[in-house]
């Protein structure tokens, strides 16, 4: 029912973009247990409570291999390393990303070489990604941006066929699915990030590279130990990116829920799209056929309607947060000028950054809360 504007917004309920606080309550006794038994068992850095997670998760994501390090940051540095990237090599990505995603290629010192997204999607335009391909081109990282798999078959024929690896940034696309597969089972490697607001999150920092290739990973095991071989024996150098105890025997206690969770996040998507059906103002992004995203973020764009900022104020008012993944693309970013963008390189990047908007998708919404965001949204935009 839509609100009365004189309404007394004191009595009403906040929603975020994530609910901690409600994973907690689901969760709590088997969480306490679970950090109070690394607590006492002393296995405080990798031991056997990370040891079990990489073995779960990898088979979660249907991949042979996990290796946990610290961050999602380090899930992509340590996974280029591992696939040979150096200084000098180019590595293809979105500018329409999270900054780690280019970030990463040119912390290792290799250039980022973007291809524009697909403005219905916001995912890597598979086909500009041929043409991007220059003598330097070592690899290609698709990001699956927002939960949705990008296509990684077309990817992966294409990177077989030019000799180049292939590195997904899985940072938001835990237990997403695309024509049957999983993020981790057609690239070379893929990063994943447990940051707390992801789908699936520590309680701290964390991250994965899976792989189906052994050698990749042991690979990864070794970079994440200062390239040791045997304890103080280092035929490489690498660095400390070791998943802590806690974190793994925390991430062990949320996995089997995540299916679920996802299946939550799903409906709450359906239902926003729902509603969202007929509004020309508010436009959400497309689900391609074939894909079942973990919608890590449920995006809209705003067209035709009052200026974002506008809209975002009049939801705030209402104690509805609505974030924006992200009001500026990478290469208009200050860091990235060495790399020899600027504006109007990437257009569908800089529109999207324009009018995206994030709604709270999180799984322990209410049918009511949804319909209550949605009300809202196509009442301001
Ligand atoms: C697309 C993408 N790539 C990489 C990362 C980096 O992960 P982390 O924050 O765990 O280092 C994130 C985290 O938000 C991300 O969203």
């Amino acid at each position: 029912m839509p609100l009365d504007p004189a309404m007394n917004t004191t009595e009403l309920k906040p929603i975020q973009p994530v609910d901690l606080a409600a994973e907690r309550a689901q969760l709590g006794p088997a969480l306490e247990d679970a950090v109070l038994r690394v607590l006492r068992s002393g296995a405080y850095v990798l031991g056997p409570e990370v040891q079990a997670f990489e073995t779960e998760f990898a088979a979660y994501q249907r991949t042979k291999h996990a290796v946990a390090v610290a961050t999602g940051t380090d899930a992509l540095l340590l996974g280029l390393r591992a696939l040979g990237v150096q200084h000098g090599d180019e590595v293809i990505t979105t500018p329409f990303t999270f900054f780690a995603s280019a970030g990463s290629i040119a912390w290792m010192g290799a250039v980022p070489k973007f291809v524009d997204v697909d403005p219905e999607t916001a995912l890597m335009l598979e086909d500009q990604v041929a043409s991007a391909i220059g003598p330097r081109t070592k690899a290609v990282m698709p990001v699956h941006l927002y939960g949705q798999l990008c296509d990684m078959n077309k990817l992966s024929a294409l990177c077989k066929q030019r000799g180049l690896k292939l590195i997904e940034d899985s940072a938001q696309a835990h237990g997403a699915e695309r024509d049957g597969y999983r993020s981790g089972e057609k690239g070379d490697c893929a990063a994943f990030s447990f940051y707390p607001t992801k789908n699936l999150g520590a309680a701290g920092e964390g991250g994965a590279v899976l792989s189906n290739d052994g050698e990749v990973a042991c690979h990864v095991a070794r970079l994440r130990d200062h390239g040791s071989v045997a304890k103080y024996h280092h035929g490489e150098i690498g660095t400390n990116s070791r998943l802590q105890g806690i974190q793994g025997a925390v991430l062990r206690v949320k996995l089997p829920h995540l299916e679920r969770w996802n299946e939550r996040r799903r409906q709450i998507a359906a239902r926003y799209t729902a509603a969202f059906q007929s509004s020309d103002k508010v436009r959400p992004l497309t689900v391609l056929p074939g894909s079942k995203p973990c919608f890590h973020q449920y995006t809209a764009r705003l067209v035709n309607g009052k200026p974002r900022d506008t809209v975002l104020a009049a939801m705030a008012a209402e104690k509805i947060s609505v974030a924006v993944h992200y009001p500026k693309p990478v290469h208009l970013q200050e860091a990235a000028r060495p790399w020899g963008v600027g504006p109007g390189d990437f257009p569908n990047a800089e529109r999207l950054a324009q009018e995206v908007v994030c709604l709270p998708v999180h799984p322990f919404l209410s049918d009511a809360d949804v319909d209550r965001v949605a009300e809202a949204l196509l009442r301001h935009a």
